[in-house]
């Protein structure tokens, strides 16, 4: 039994990987834009490292410890059609939450990638949302946090657009020999709860003059 739920949002579905994604997933990840941007997506992509990698996620959830998820289009709906069939379901990309190994700090870390030709179309930051939501009302968590390198601003766009606050303390990593500065965020789950209520408020304020 898969211990990651399904979660929705209205463009996407958010779902466990699965042994069947490891083609899919090599296809988006093997692209060196992704690889670049992340410490551990190697390059080339060779064949079998999807499914390692599906093979992890679920010891880490076994250990409640880490919650990956397949990002897949939930499909357009046309109004007085039918789901585009071409693209419900199909894996645009991964989100995942890995908590703090030490109990006593209830916290965790969101890291994502979305495929290249997906870019820019708001699915990180959807997906996100649904992930914020997930840890902070499901899995009650103090504290969200993140980073992204300093050659990486879409990435950091996308964790400001969730909220997430830029720390002062900043780390470099090495990758291929080369220090890259890494900006850290976080957002703590009262900041989110006060923001989530005024955007609800907002919205349900705002929907009647929008649907006239
Ligand atoms: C970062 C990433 C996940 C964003 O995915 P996405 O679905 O395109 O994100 P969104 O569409 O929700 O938002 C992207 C935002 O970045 C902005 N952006 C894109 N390129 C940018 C750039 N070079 N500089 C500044 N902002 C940029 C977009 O304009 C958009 O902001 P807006 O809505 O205010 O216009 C995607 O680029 C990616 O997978 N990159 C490689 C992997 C990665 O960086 N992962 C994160 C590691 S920490």
């Amino acid at each position: 039994m898969s211990h990651i739920p399904t979660l929705y949002t209205p463009r996407l579905v958010l779902r466990p990987f699965t042994l069947a994604d490891g083609t899919r997933v090599q296809e988006l990840a093997g692209d060196k834009r992704i690889a670049a941007a992340s410490s551990h997506i190697p390059h080339p992509y060779q064949n079998g490292d999807a499914e390692l990698w599906t093979n992890l996620h679920q010891i880490s959830a076994e250990a409640g410890l880490g919650f990956d998820f397949a990002v897949t289009l939930a499909g357009t709906r046309t109004p007085g059609r039918e789901l585009d069939p071409t693209e419900t379901g199909h894996l645009i990309g991964a989100i995942s939450l890995y908590k703090h190994p030490q109990p006593a700090l209830d916290q965790a870390c969101i890291g994502f990638w979305i495929g290249v030709h997906y870019w820019n179309k708001g699915f990180a930051t959807e997906a996100g949302c649904c992930i914020l939501e997930f840890a902070f009302r499901r899995l009650k968590l103090d504290r969200v946090i993140s980073g992204h390198s300093a050659n990486n601003p879409a990435s950091g766009r996308v964790l400001q657009k969730l909220g997430l606050i830029p720390q002062p303390d900043t780390h470099a990593d090495e990758k291929s020999g080369r220090r890259i500065e890494n900006i850290e965020y976080a957002l703590a789950r009262d900041a989110w709860s006060r923001k989530s209520i005024i955007h609800r408020w907002k919205t349900a304020l705002l929907a009647p003059l929008v649907s006239h």
